[in-house]
Protein backbone atom coordinates (compact mmCIF):
# COMPACT_ATOMS: atom_id res chain seq x y z
CA UNK A 1 0.00 0.00 0.00
CA UNK A 2 1.43 3.47 -0.95
CA UNK A 3 1.77 6.18 1.94
CA UNK A 4 0.09 8.91 0.75
CA UNK A 5 1.67 12.89 1.99
CA UNK A 6 0.17 15.82 1.39
CA UNK A 7 2.70 18.55 0.91
CA UNK A 8 1.41 22.53 1.54
CA UNK A 9 4.37 24.15 0.51
CA UNK A 10 2.67 27.12 1.90
CA UNK A 11 3.85 31.07 2.01
CA UNK A 12 7.53 32.49 1.80
CA UNK A 13 10.35 30.48 2.07
CA UNK A 14 8.18 27.18 2.61
CA UNK A 15 7.79 26.05 -0.70
CA UNK A 16 11.99 26.12 -1.05
CA UNK A 17 12.21 24.29 2.50
CA UNK A 18 9.79 21.45 1.23
CA UNK A 19 11.08 20.92 -2.01
CA UNK A 20 14.50 19.62 -0.26
CA UNK A 21 12.54 17.95 2.43
CA UNK A 22 10.70 16.30 -0.38
CA UNK A 23 14.03 15.45 -2.11
CA UNK A 24 14.87 13.94 1.06
CA UNK A 25 12.13 11.86 1.47
CA UNK A 26 12.77 10.02 -1.78
CA UNK A 27 15.81 9.48 -1.32
CA UNK A 28 15.44 7.79 2.23
CA UNK A 29 12.06 5.91 0.22
CA UNK A 30 14.28 4.90 -2.37
CA UNK A 31 16.95 3.59 -0.08
CA UNK A 32 14.44 1.90 2.72
CA UNK A 33 12.06 0.69 0.23
CA UNK A 34 9.22 2.95 0.92
CA UNK A 35 6.56 3.22 -1.27
CA UNK A 36 4.84 7.37 -0.98
CA UNK A 37 2.75 8.92 -2.92
CA UNK A 38 2.95 13.09 -3.04
CA UNK A 39 -0.01 15.34 -3.56
CA UNK A 40 0.49 18.81 -3.36
CA UNK A 41 -2.33 21.52 -2.63
CA UNK A 42 -2.01 25.26 -1.14
CA UNK A 43 -2.75 26.54 2.40
CA UNK A 44 -2.56 30.24 3.90
CA UNK A 45 -1.79 32.94 1.80
CA UNK A 46 -1.15 31.25 -1.82
CA UNK A 47 -4.86 29.68 -1.06
CA UNK A 48 -6.31 32.99 -0.51
CA UNK A 49 -4.59 34.26 -3.89
CA UNK A 50 -5.22 31.30 -5.67
CA UNK A 51 -8.88 30.20 -3.82
CA UNK A 52 -10.41 32.79 -2.30
CA UNK A 53 -9.89 30.84 1.33
CA UNK A 54 -6.67 30.06 3.91
CA UNK A 55 -7.99 26.15 3.36
CA UNK A 56 -9.75 25.71 0.60
CA UNK A 57 -12.03 22.94 0.18
CA UNK A 58 -9.52 21.04 -2.21
CA UNK A 59 -6.87 20.92 0.36
CA UNK A 60 -9.40 19.56 2.68
CA UNK A 61 -10.22 16.71 0.95
CA UNK A 62 -6.57 15.79 0.23
CA UNK A 63 -5.62 16.41 3.63
CA UNK A 64 -8.17 14.04 5.03
CA UNK A 65 -6.91 10.98 2.90
CA UNK A 66 -3.71 11.93 3.23
CA UNK A 67 -1.55 9.49 5.87
CA UNK A 68 1.00 12.73 6.72
CA UNK A 69 0.99 16.02 5.72
CA UNK A 70 3.83 18.52 5.39
CA UNK A 71 3.59 22.09 5.53
CA UNK A 72 5.97 24.64 4.85
CA UNK A 73 5.08 28.06 6.27
CA UNK A 74 1.89 30.55 5.80
CA UNK A 75 1.61 33.50 6.24
CA UNK A 76 3.34 37.18 5.40
CA UNK A 77 2.60 41.31 5.12
CA UNK A 78 0.63 40.87 2.21
CA UNK A 79 -2.05 39.44 4.00
CA UNK A 80 -1.29 41.24 7.40
CA UNK A 81 -4.42 43.33 6.92
CA UNK A 82 -6.84 41.14 6.36
CA UNK A 83 -9.78 40.81 9.18
CA UNK A 84 -8.69 37.83 11.32
CA UNK A 85 -11.17 35.66 10.50
CA UNK A 86 -10.01 35.72 7.07
CA UNK A 87 -5.67 35.45 7.63
CA UNK A 88 -3.36 33.00 6.44
CA UNK A 89 -2.68 32.04 9.76
CA UNK A 90 -6.41 31.11 9.54
CA UNK A 91 -5.91 28.30 7.53
CA UNK A 92 -3.32 26.80 9.34
CA UNK A 93 -5.64 26.76 12.62
CA UNK A 94 -8.47 25.16 10.46
CA UNK A 95 -6.32 21.90 9.59
CA UNK A 96 -5.00 21.60 12.91
CA UNK A 97 -8.66 21.83 14.17
CA UNK A 98 -10.16 19.78 11.55
CA UNK A 99 -7.86 16.86 11.58
CA UNK A 100 -8.01 16.72 15.10
CA UNK A 101 -4.39 17.32 15.83
CA UNK A 102 -4.47 17.77 19.24
CA UNK A 103 -0.90 17.18 20.32
CA UNK A 104 1.89 19.22 19.09
CA UNK A 105 5.32 18.11 19.57
CA UNK A 106 8.33 20.74 19.51
CA UNK A 107 11.85 19.21 20.32
CA UNK A 108 14.89 21.87 21.10
CA UNK A 109 17.87 19.85 20.31
CA UNK A 110 20.98 21.77 20.56
CA UNK A 111 23.42 19.99 18.08
CA UNK A 112 26.98 19.94 19.31
CA UNK A 113 27.86 21.65 15.97
CA UNK A 114 26.31 24.75 16.74
CA UNK A 115 26.58 25.34 20.42
CA UNK A 116 28.02 29.02 19.82
CA UNK A 117 25.03 30.24 17.84
CA UNK A 118 23.17 30.34 21.21
CA UNK A 119 22.41 33.44 22.50
CA UNK A 120 22.91 32.12 26.23
CA UNK A 121 26.65 30.89 27.47
CA UNK A 122 27.70 27.55 26.05
CA UNK A 123 27.70 25.69 29.15
CA UNK A 124 24.22 26.20 29.95
CA UNK A 125 22.92 24.49 26.84
CA UNK A 126 25.34 21.91 25.66
CA UNK A 127 23.71 18.90 25.53
CA UNK A 128 20.40 20.79 25.50
CA UNK A 129 17.69 18.49 24.71
CA UNK A 130 13.86 19.02 25.78
CA UNK A 131 10.44 18.44 24.18
CA UNK A 132 7.32 20.89 24.67
CA UNK A 133 4.54 18.74 24.02
CA UNK A 134 1.74 21.41 23.54
CA UNK A 135 -1.75 21.62 23.52
CA UNK A 136 -2.92 22.73 19.72
CA UNK A 137 -6.70 22.51 19.27
CA UNK A 138 -8.19 24.15 22.59
CA UNK A 139 -7.58 26.71 24.91
CA UNK A 140 -7.49 30.30 24.25
CA UNK A 141 -6.93 29.79 20.36
CA UNK A 142 -10.03 28.21 19.78
CA UNK A 143 -12.58 29.40 22.52
CA UNK A 144 -16.03 30.63 22.21
CA UNK A 145 -16.95 33.64 22.31
CA UNK A 146 -14.43 35.70 20.52
CA UNK A 147 -14.48 39.22 18.72
CA UNK A 148 -14.51 42.46 18.61
CA UNK A 149 -17.54 44.60 19.92
CA UNK A 150 -18.24 47.84 19.91
CA UNK A 151 -20.78 49.21 23.01
CA UNK A 152 -23.49 51.26 23.04
CA UNK A 153 -21.35 54.52 23.72
CA UNK A 154 -18.64 53.56 21.31
CA UNK A 155 -16.21 51.85 23.23
CA UNK A 156 -14.62 49.08 21.67
CA UNK A 157 -13.84 45.65 23.15
CA UNK A 158 -11.81 42.24 22.24
CA UNK A 159 -12.23 39.01 24.21
CA UNK A 160 -11.15 35.45 23.78
CA UNK A 161 -12.26 32.61 25.84
CA UNK A 162 -9.54 30.42 27.35
CA UNK A 163 -11.46 26.80 28.07
CA UNK A 164 -10.58 23.26 28.02
CA UNK A 165 -12.83 20.53 29.17
CA UNK A 166 -11.46 17.47 31.57
CA UNK A 167 -11.27 14.98 28.13
CA UNK A 168 -8.99 17.72 26.14
CA UNK A 169 -6.48 17.99 29.03
CA UNK A 170 -6.55 14.20 30.30
CA UNK A 171 -5.99 12.86 26.66
CA UNK A 172 -2.93 15.42 25.86
CA UNK A 173 -1.48 15.07 29.63
CA UNK A 174 -1.78 10.78 28.99
CA UNK A 175 0.38 11.49 25.61
CA UNK A 176 3.04 14.05 27.39
CA UNK A 177 3.27 11.20 30.45
CA UNK A 178 3.86 8.31 28.06
CA UNK A 179 6.73 10.85 25.99
CA UNK A 180 8.25 10.82 29.29
CA UNK A 181 8.20 7.54 29.89
CA UNK A 182 10.66 6.92 26.51
CA UNK A 183 12.52 9.96 27.85
CA UNK A 184 13.93 10.34 31.28
CA UNK A 185 10.71 9.95 33.27
CA UNK A 186 10.73 13.70 34.25
CA UNK A 187 7.35 16.17 33.52
CA UNK A 188 6.97 19.55 33.91
CA UNK A 189 3.48 21.03 33.67
CA UNK A 190 3.23 24.54 32.83
CA UNK A 191 0.08 26.32 33.83
CA UNK A 192 -0.98 29.39 35.80
CA UNK A 193 -3.07 28.24 38.60
CA UNK A 194 -2.21 30.90 40.62
CA UNK A 195 -4.80 32.91 38.77
CA UNK A 196 -6.91 31.17 36.14
CA UNK A 197 -9.17 28.86 36.66
CA UNK A 198 -9.21 27.14 33.25
CA UNK A 199 -5.13 26.36 34.69
CA UNK A 200 -6.30 25.45 37.88
CA UNK A 201 -8.69 22.75 36.39
CA UNK A 202 -5.31 22.00 34.29
CA UNK A 203 -3.39 21.13 37.13
CA UNK A 204 -5.70 19.47 39.18
CA UNK A 205 -6.55 17.15 36.20
CA UNK A 206 -2.86 16.82 35.07
CA UNK A 207 -2.18 15.38 38.88
CA UNK A 208 -4.84 13.06 38.47
CA UNK A 209 -3.67 11.66 35.22
CA UNK A 210 -0.11 11.07 36.54
CA UNK A 211 -1.74 8.65 39.26
CA UNK A 212 -1.39 6.03 36.11
CA UNK A 213 1.91 6.86 35.51
CA UNK A 214 4.00 6.41 38.99
CA UNK A 215 7.31 6.11 37.37
CA UNK A 216 7.19 9.32 36.05
CA UNK A 217 8.37 12.54 38.47
CA UNK A 218 5.79 14.85 37.77
CA UNK A 219 6.29 18.47 38.72
CA UNK A 220 3.87 22.23 37.92
CA UNK A 221 5.37 25.00 36.83
CA UNK A 222 3.93 28.65 36.46
CA UNK A 223 4.10 29.91 33.22
CA UNK A 224 5.80 33.01 33.79
CA UNK A 225 8.40 31.18 35.79
CA UNK A 226 8.95 28.55 33.24
CA UNK A 227 10.20 31.57 31.00
CA UNK A 228 12.77 32.88 33.22
CA UNK A 229 14.06 29.40 33.93
CA UNK A 230 14.33 28.30 30.31
CA UNK A 231 16.80 30.86 29.64
CA UNK A 232 18.12 30.23 33.52
CA UNK A 233 18.65 26.91 33.35
CA UNK A 234 17.09 24.77 30.46
CA UNK A 235 18.81 21.57 31.20
CA UNK A 236 16.46 21.27 34.28
CA UNK A 237 13.68 20.34 31.83
CA UNK A 238 13.29 17.25 29.88
CA UNK A 239 9.21 16.99 28.63
CA UNK A 240 7.56 20.44 29.14
CA UNK A 241 3.59 19.87 29.01
CA UNK A 242 1.17 22.71 28.56
CA UNK A 243 -1.19 24.17 26.67
CA UNK A 244 -1.65 26.12 23.75
CA UNK A 245 -1.07 29.66 24.32
CA UNK A 246 1.95 29.05 26.94
CA UNK A 247 2.90 26.31 24.49
CA UNK A 248 3.21 28.76 21.49
CA UNK A 249 5.37 31.31 24.02
CA UNK A 250 7.33 28.46 25.45
CA UNK A 251 8.34 27.15 22.05
CA UNK A 252 9.95 29.72 20.57
CA UNK A 253 11.61 30.71 23.48
CA UNK A 254 13.41 26.76 23.85
CA UNK A 255 13.80 27.61 20.04
CA UNK A 256 16.22 30.09 20.56
CA UNK A 257 18.02 28.55 22.91
CA UNK A 258 19.07 26.44 20.26
CA UNK A 259 20.46 28.87 18.73
CA UNK A 260 18.87 28.98 15.19
CA UNK A 261 14.25 28.41 15.13
CA UNK A 262 15.78 27.74 11.26
CA UNK A 263 16.44 24.17 12.90
CA UNK A 264 13.66 23.21 14.63
CA UNK A 265 10.93 20.72 13.37
CA UNK A 266 7.52 19.56 14.53
CA UNK A 267 4.84 17.39 14.78
CA UNK A 268 1.24 17.78 15.15
CA UNK A 269 -0.44 14.50 15.91
CA UNK A 270 -4.25 13.19 16.42
CA UNK A 271 -5.48 9.77 17.92
CA UNK A 272 -4.43 7.47 15.43
CA UNK A 273 -0.65 9.11 14.70
CA UNK A 274 -2.00 10.73 11.51
CA UNK A 275 -0.15 13.85 11.38
CA UNK A 276 1.01 17.22 10.42
CA UNK A 277 4.50 18.14 10.12
CA UNK A 278 6.08 21.79 10.11
CA UNK A 279 9.13 23.72 10.90
CA UNK A 280 8.86 26.00 14.03
CA UNK A 281 10.35 28.80 11.92
CA UNK A 282 7.55 31.43 9.66
CA UNK A 283 7.44 32.11 6.12
CA UNK A 284 10.50 34.82 6.66
CA UNK A 285 8.82 36.54 3.47
CA UNK A 286 12.64 38.49 3.73
CA UNK A 287 14.36 36.17 2.37
CA UNK A 288 11.79 34.35 0.44
CA UNK A 289 12.37 33.31 -2.98
CA UNK A 290 16.40 33.85 -2.26
CA UNK A 291 17.80 30.85 -1.81
CA UNK A 292 18.80 32.03 1.84
CA UNK A 293 16.48 29.86 3.85
CA UNK A 294 17.62 27.01 5.66
CA UNK A 295 15.43 23.50 5.11
CA UNK A 296 17.24 21.55 7.92
CA UNK A 297 13.97 22.13 10.12
CA UNK A 298 11.77 20.98 6.72
CA UNK A 299 14.44 17.97 6.35
CA UNK A 300 13.73 16.82 10.21
CA UNK A 301 10.21 17.04 10.25
CA UNK A 302 10.30 14.98 7.28
CA UNK A 303 12.39 12.65 9.87
CA UNK A 304 9.48 13.00 12.63
CA UNK A 305 6.87 12.26 9.14
CA UNK A 306 8.84 8.92 9.10
CA UNK A 307 8.65 8.50 12.55
CA UNK A 308 5.81 9.13 13.91
CA UNK A 309 2.81 9.18 11.11
CA UNK A 310 4.82 6.06 8.75
CA UNK A 311 6.40 4.17 11.68
CA UNK A 312 9.58 3.90 9.98
CA UNK A 313 12.10 4.40 12.45
CA UNK A 314 15.21 3.52 10.51
CA UNK A 315 13.94 5.90 8.04
CA UNK A 316 14.09 9.02 10.20
CA UNK A 317 17.01 7.77 11.84
CA UNK A 318 19.22 8.02 8.53
CA UNK A 319 17.86 11.01 7.95
CA UNK A 320 18.49 12.90 11.00
CA UNK A 321 22.07 10.99 10.80
CA UNK A 322 22.61 12.56 7.63
CA UNK A 323 21.46 15.85 9.01
CA UNK A 324 24.01 15.73 11.56
CA UNK A 325 26.80 14.27 8.87
CA UNK A 326 26.26 17.56 7.11
CA UNK A 327 26.59 19.68 9.84
CA UNK A 328 30.00 17.78 10.77
CA UNK A 329 30.87 18.55 7.51
CA UNK A 330 30.77 22.07 8.29
CA UNK A 331 27.93 23.09 5.66
CA UNK A 332 25.93 26.00 7.30
CA UNK A 333 23.08 28.23 5.72
CA UNK A 334 23.04 32.14 6.58
CA UNK A 335 20.88 31.64 9.76
CA UNK A 336 24.11 29.51 11.59
CA UNK A 337 26.97 30.62 9.49
CA UNK A 338 29.63 32.36 11.30
CA UNK A 339 29.90 34.52 8.56
CA UNK A 340 27.88 35.43 5.46
CA UNK A 341 30.89 35.03 3.45
CA UNK A 342 30.79 30.78 4.65
CA UNK A 343 26.89 30.81 4.22
CA UNK A 344 25.54 28.02 1.25
CA UNK A 345 22.16 27.97 -0.08
CA UNK A 346 18.77 26.56 0.77
CA UNK A 347 19.61 23.79 -2.65
CA UNK A 348 23.64 23.27 -1.54
CA UNK A 349 22.24 21.72 1.98
CA UNK A 350 19.88 19.50 0.68
CA UNK A 351 21.71 18.55 -2.03
CA UNK A 352 24.36 17.78 1.09
CA UNK A 353 21.44 15.70 3.32
CA UNK A 354 20.37 13.90 0.20
CA UNK A 355 23.57 12.72 -0.73
CA UNK A 356 24.18 11.59 2.86
CA UNK A 357 21.18 9.39 2.75
CA UNK A 358 22.16 7.87 0.21
CA UNK A 359 26.23 6.88 1.24
CA UNK A 360 25.23 6.47 4.97
CA UNK A 361 22.77 3.90 4.68
C1 LIG B 1 3.09 28.38 15.69
C2 LIG B 1 2.65 29.68 15.06
C3 LIG B 1 1.13 29.64 14.89
C4 LIG B 1 0.54 29.52 16.27
C5 LIG B 1 0.54 30.81 14.11
C6 LIG B 1 1.20 30.99 12.77
C7 LIG B 1 -0.95 30.67 13.96
O1 LIG B 1 3.09 30.75 15.82
O2 LIG B 1 2.84 27.32 15.08
O3 LIG B 1 3.65 28.42 16.78
O4 LIG B 1 0.36 30.54 16.96
O5 LIG B 1 0.22 28.40 16.68
MG1 LIG C 1 4.34 30.20 17.41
Amino acid sequence: MPRRILLLPGDGIGPEVVEQAQRVLIAAASVFNLDLVFDSADLGGVAIDKQGHPYPETTRSLARQADAVLLGAVGGPKWDSLPAAERPERGLLGIRSDLDLFCNLRPAILYPQLAEASSLKPDLVAGLNLLIVRELTGGIYFGEPRGVETSADGVRKGFNTDVYDETEIRRIAKLAFQFAQKRSARLCSVDKANVLEVTMLWREVVSEVSEEYPDIELSHMYVDNAAMQLVREPKQFDVMLTGNLFGDILSDTAAMLTGSIGMLPSASLNAESRGLYEPVHGSAPDIAGEGKANPLAAILSASMLLRYSLDEGAAADAVEAAVEHVLDSGLRTLDIANSPADAVSTKVMGDAVVTAISSLS
